[in-house]
Parts: structure tokens; C-alpha cells; sequence
């Protein structure tokens, strides 16, 4: 892994430069593996640490830096993993904490990092501090949650994200609060004991050698003191939470978290913290990674852009231009696991692929880290997964109207035989049903493929590590009707521009650089320009 330079863009605050060092995460490239359904060692149908471990030789080969693991704790089932029960302990479906210290070891010995998932907002309702709490309103342990007495109504209008009232009942009549589904109740962070046993959490596996988290609602924690209605309704379409939910997230208190967590961090070296952020306002997302809090943010505002050359614009200039004030890297998102695949979000079948292919050079040119989703380096779509199949809570809680994200989460195609090698062969059905035709997509099959979306994003990675410019340089982004070019400037004063086009004629760039990679062989160079048909990219080193 090769230290890069990252340049410092904003330097009047010391503490700004200070953190502008370039440490290994400043320009990573995390693949997020979502544990169930990478790849199943024990023929369970389900994914395991073993499974992955046996798998890491493939990310190493890929070029990432990084693995961010979906939650791997025993869990209630009701959330993907994200309703957790016990969080120093592995989900025997995934093995144990010796198969997460061996995962960890291998990774090391290839040069990979392993990140963990950490979900500090709400337990399982199966937490033994809840199930305590439901058993005596008066213990310690319900002072750690949401509860209020017994009323006809919730104590307010705050929405469940899942949908539905945030507010769900106890047996004895009792209000307690689940902003996400109801079992997850919402821990009260002003109860000491809540932020004491979460430090004891981050160094149990910080002991272990994992190399930081992914800190799940890192937007959440505390609410309102005063459980004030919220002015607004949010919106799924909107980029992120804003003044309309001022009571439910990004309470100034929660800031006060992420400075200890920092702390605890900086005592082991080379650890690193990146937090989900869902706020609709660049700015503020960025001050979650100031140099005192966590080292970065997810910016997810690619993943809700559509393709235009002015969204896109618009997302990374306003990404570059808030994380740049406060000396954090812009922590790049174009799919993860709440979000449809990219390929279906950009129009399906082939302009779909084409458009995720030139997108997958947009984002690797820009300097900061990149975050890929599991299987989207293979051009994987959404699957379509049967009512009776789903798993998401928000498909039951939406009552059908939002078909949830079972279809982004559907195992991982490795070969061509039956069951596309995602368990050993014979052996049980996938938690999930994976579409009949998905041996189209598999590794085995890409490979092979010098045209296939995974060459693609194993040549990109390579040069991206190869190349200055490129993920560390100094960027900067211009429209011109249809076409998107962002300007990468190295440390060492190379360039190599990204150029976009997303319209629906062919652009003409004019160029006499190198075409370093294209997306697509349909791109044409000629002495002095490069032809671009709709959809496709290129990087062209000027010479
Ligand atoms: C964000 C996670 O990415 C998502 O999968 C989960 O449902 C919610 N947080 C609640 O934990
Ligand atoms: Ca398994």
C-alpha cells in the first residue's frame, strides 16, 4: 500500500493541516462486504467469516485497501444485523471471535485492512438490557432507553424511518422509542453507562487488530431533551435529514462522542473511524470528521444523484468544498446496501452498466477514499427478489409501497456452475434467491473477460495506486453541457482529467494525452481529440 500525498486545501487552522497528513485511510479504497452474502463456507446458505477469509485473496488481487464488514454480532434478525444483542461476540452463523482474529491476521499478511461495523443509536430489543428494562421499569438498564408511561398517545410525532410511529408499546403499557424498527429501541446516550460500555466495545476489537469502524447513525444518538415534535416529515428523496427532523438527529451533544471515540482511537495506531452521516447539508456532515472527531463521513450525495452533469457537479464540488474546510478526505459512495444497485439506479441493461462503468472512473479519480459496495465491481443490477422471499423491514413496515433493499443484498456470484459457487456445491438454498441468469456476472467468467466490468475495475484500481492524480491529487470540476470533466493535479504536478459524457451524443474532447483507461471500447482517439460516445469516460494523462 503506498502512502500518497494528499494536499491540504484549506491551511489557515493548524489543526486542519495537522490531520491533512496522509495517513493509510485519507485515500483507501474500502470494499464493503456484506458478510451474509459473500461467501458461505459451511453450506448453510449463509455467509460466514470463513467464507470471507477463503475470499480475501480475490480482494487483494482487486487492489483494495480495505474490508468494511456489515455487522457480524448476534443479532434479533429484524435488521440486517444491525439489531445487535451482543456487541463483543460473533453471530455463530459467522463463526466466532478466533474466526474474526484469523480474518484479520490474513488480511494483514495480504496488505488488507478489516473494518468493522459498529451500531452505537439503538441494541436488539433481545439486548439483555432491554429484555431487563421490560422486566422492571425501575432497574438500571431502562434508564439506558427511551421509555415513557402509559398514555393513549406516543409522546410525540417523530416518525420511525422504517415507517410508521417511532413510538412502539411494551407489554405493561410503556412507550419506548425505535427510530428505526421497532426492534430496535433508541439508547438514551445521557445515561453515562451507555457511552462507558460502548468504549469497553471499541476496545475489545481494537485489541484484536481491526483497523477502525463504520459507525453506523453517527447522526443519531441524542434527541431532543425536551421530546419536542419535529417541525417536518422527512422525505426518502431528500439527500439526507435537515431543520424538519431538528428534533431526532444531530443534537450537538453527539459531537462530544465522536471527540472520545477519537481519542480511544488515536491510542492504537493506524485505526480509523468513518460515520454515517445522513444529513441533508454537506457542511454538516463534514463537521462530524473535524480533526478531533471522526477521521471521515461517508459523502452519500452520488448516491442519490441522477445522471446529470449538473448533480453530479453539484455533489462533488459541494462535497470537495465542505470536507476540504475542515482538512478531512471526502469519503466517496456510489452503492452500499441501503440503496439500489447502480446499474438499475442509472437505467438498467445496457445503459445502466455503461453509465456505472464511466461512474466508477469518476469516482476513483477524485482524491479522497472510495467506498465500494461488494458486487458492484462485477456490474451487478438489483435483483428482483419475491414478496414471499424479502427480508427488509421496510418492505412489511411500508406495507408493501417501498420494495425495500433485499435486492441489493442477494449473495455474491463466483463461478458458473449451479448456485454460482456463493455455497459449496449441493449444499443448502441462499438465504436469498439469486436470479437464475446471475452466472453472467460471475467472477470466474469476468476474469476471463479483458471487457468485463470487473477488468475495469481492477485496471482502475491499479492505476489509481500507480498514478499521483489519480485518488490523492488536487481535483477540480467543469460542465460543459452534457460532458463532466474533473482536473486531478498530483503532488508531483501530473494531471490526468476524468471526462464524462453524460448526454446522449457523441463528445469530442479535445487531447493529444494518453487515454490511460476508458470505459468502454467504444471510445475513440484520434491525434489531437478522443471521441466519447454517451455514457462512456475516460482518463487522459496530458502530457
Ligand atoms: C444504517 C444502515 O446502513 C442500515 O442498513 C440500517 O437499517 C440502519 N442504519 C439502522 O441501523
Ligand atoms: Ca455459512
Amino acid at each position: 500500500m503506498a502512502m500518497r500525498l494528499a494536499t491540504v486545501r484549506t491551511t489557515t487552522d493548524e489543526q486542519v493541516a495537522a490531520q491533512s497528513a496522509s495517513p493509510w485511510w485519507r485515500t483507501a479504497v474500502v470494499y464493503q462486504v456484506y458478510l451474509r452474502s459473500f461467501a458461505d463456507s459451511n453450506g448453510d446458505g449463509i455467509g460466514d467469516l470463513a467464507g470471507l477469509r477463503s475470499r480475501l485473496p480475490y480482494l487483494s488481487w482487486l487492489g483494495v485497501d480495505a474490508v468494511w464488514i456489515n455487522p457480524h454480532y448476534p443479532s434479533g434478525g429484524a435488521d440486517g444485523g444491525y439489531d445487535i444483542c451482543d456487541y463483543r461476540a460473533v453471530d455463530p452463523e459467522y463463526g466466532d471471535v478466533s474466526d474474526l482474529e484469523a480474518l484479520v491476521a490474513d488480511a494483514r499478511d495480504l496488505g488488507l485492512r478489516v473494518v468493522l461495523d459498529v451500531v452505537p443509536n439503538h441494541t436488539s430489543d433481545r439486548h439483555p438490557w432491554f429484555q431487563a428494562a421490560l422486566a422492571d421499569p425501575d432497574c438500571p438498564e431502562a434508564a439506558r432507553y427511551h421509555f415513557a408511561p402509559p398514555s393513549e398517545e406516543p409522546p410525540n410525532n417523530w416518525q420511525s424511518l422504517f415507517g410508521g410511529p417511532a413510538w412502539s408499546r411494551t407489554p405493561d403499557g410503556r412507550w419506548y422509542l425505535h427510530l428505526f424498527a421497532p426492534e430496535q429501541p433508541d439508547l438514551n446516550w445521557r445515561d453515562p453507562a451507555v457511552a462507558a460500555d460502548f468504549e469497553r466495545t471499541l476496545r475489545f476489537w481494537l485489541d484484536r487488530g481491526v483497523s477502525g469502524f463504520r459507525v453506523d447513525v453517527a447522526y443519531g444518538l441524542f434527541k431532543d431533551p425536551g421530546l419536542r415534535d419535529n417541525p417536518g416529515a422527512y422525505s426518502p428523496t431528500l439527500f439526507g435529514h435537515g431543520p424538519e427532523q431538528a428534533m431526532t438527529w444531530n443534537q450537538p451533544e453527539v459531537h462530544d462522542v465522536w471527540r472520545r471515540w477519537r481519542s480511544i482511537c488515536d491510542e492504537y495506531p493506524e485505526t480509523m473511524l468513518v460515520g454515517e452521516v445522513c444529513l441533508a447539508d454537506p457542511q454538516e456532515v463534514a463537521l462530524y470528521s473535524r480533526p478531533d472527531e471522526m477521521h471521515q463521513s461517508f459523502c452519500f450525495r452520488l448516491l442519490k444523484s441522477p445522471w446529470s452533469t449538473a448533480s453530479f457537479a453539484d455533489g462533488v464540488r459541494s462535497a470537495l468544498d465542505a470536507f476540504g474546510r475542515v482538512g478531512a478526505p471526502v469519503s466517496w459512495v456510489l452503492g452500499n446496501h441501503d440503496k439500489d444497485r447502480q446499474v438499475t439506479r442509472f437505467g438498467g441493461g445496457a445503459v445502466g452498466t455503461a453509465r456505472a462503468r464511466a461512474a466508477a472512473l469518476l469516482v476513483l479519480s477524485l482524491p479522497g477514499s472510495a467506498y465500494l459496495y461488494a458486487g458492484d465491481e462485477l456490474g451487478l443490477p438489483q435483483a428482483d427478489v419475491p414478496d414471499e422471499a424479502k427480508r427488509d423491514p421496510i418492505f412489511f413496515r411500508s406495507g408493501g409501497a417501498r420494495s425495500g433493499r433485499d435486492g441489493c443484498r442477494v449473495p455474491m456470484p463466483w463461478n458458473t456452475e449451479p448456485g454460482v459457487g456463493f455455497s459449496p456445491a449441493g449444499t443448502a438454498q441462499p438465504w436469498l434467491p439469486i436470479p437464475g441468469d446471475w452466472d453472467r456476472y460471475a467472477v470466474s467468467r469476468q476474469t476471463r473477460d479483458g471487457g468485463s466490468v470487473l477488468t475495469l475495475y481492477r485496471r482502475a484500481l491499479a492505476l489509481r495506486e500507480a498514478h499521483p492524480a489519480l485518488g490523492s491529487g488536487d481535483a477540480t470540476v467543469s460542465t460543459r453541457g452534457d460532458v463532466l470533466t474533473v482536473r486531478c493535479t498530483g503532488a508531483d504536478g501530473s494531471v490526468i482529467r476524468c471526462v464524462v459524457n453524460m448526454g446522449s451524443g457523441t463528445a469530442l474532447v479535445r487531447s493529444r494525452g494518453t487515454v490511460l483507461l476508458a470505459s468502454s471500447t467504444t471510445v475513440r482517439r484520434s491525434p489531437a481529440s478522443v471521441a466519447l460516445p454517451p455514457d462512456t469516460a475516460v482518463w487522459l494523462a496530458d502530457s
